[in-house]
């Protein structure tokens, strides 16, 4: 089985995908952890030595090496990756996506302290976050909402949002 979390920035992907794997007994892969091994680099020097579209090409590489392999593993993809070529078309047809839908003051209180490492919002005043966030949210939603199946994420302990995630499986 190849499962493949979604969602955006901030929703919980790492940690679910951790539950995940170890309540599946599945192993995990962070796309992000991936293309950083690969290119020796962080993501945010990747943004900042080539810029966002050499990184979306190398995601969507690395999305497509991943997901053509016969190994079983639970995916956590990059915000991102959804929303751009055809990748969700290709999620879907090689993988179950499962997208964790969290609401925009749920992502603003987790992506608050964690600005800085993440190059897409690196440079939004904190005061602007929320409007930033419910626009492309709102750009990106059409996206996430493709995947097979969507949980809810706000208010529930991690261990909860893993059972509903196997009992839709
Ligand atoms: C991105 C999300 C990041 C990372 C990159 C771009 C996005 O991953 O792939 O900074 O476009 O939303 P996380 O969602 O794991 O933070």
């Amino acid at each position: 089985m190849k499962l493949v979390l979604l969602g955006y920035m901030g929703c919980g992907k790492s940690a679910v995908s951790n539950a995940l794997s170890n309540s599946l007994n599945l192993k995990r892969i962070d796309l992000d952890d991936y293309i950083e091994t690969k290119e020796g680099k962080t993501i945010a020097d990747i943004f900042k030595d080539h810029g966002e579209i050499y990184f979306r090409k190398l995601e969507t590489s690395s999305l497509l090496e991943l997901l053509d392999n016969d190994e079983a593993f639970i995916l956590s993809l990059g915000g991102g990756t959804p929303c751009f070529g055809n990748n969700m078309e290709i999620i879907n047809k090689k993988s179950t996506a499962v997208y964790l839908s969290a609401n925009i003051p749920t992502l603003v209180s987790r992506l608050l302290p964690e600005k800085a490492k993440r190059p897409l919002i690196a440079r939004i005043e904190d005061e602007d976050l929320a409007e930033f966030i419910g626009k492309h949210l709102f750009e990106r939603r059409h996206f996430y909402l493709q995947a097979k199946i969507a949980v809810s994420v706000d208010d529930k302990p991690v261990q909860v949002i893993t059972d509903e995630i196997i009992k839709s499986l």
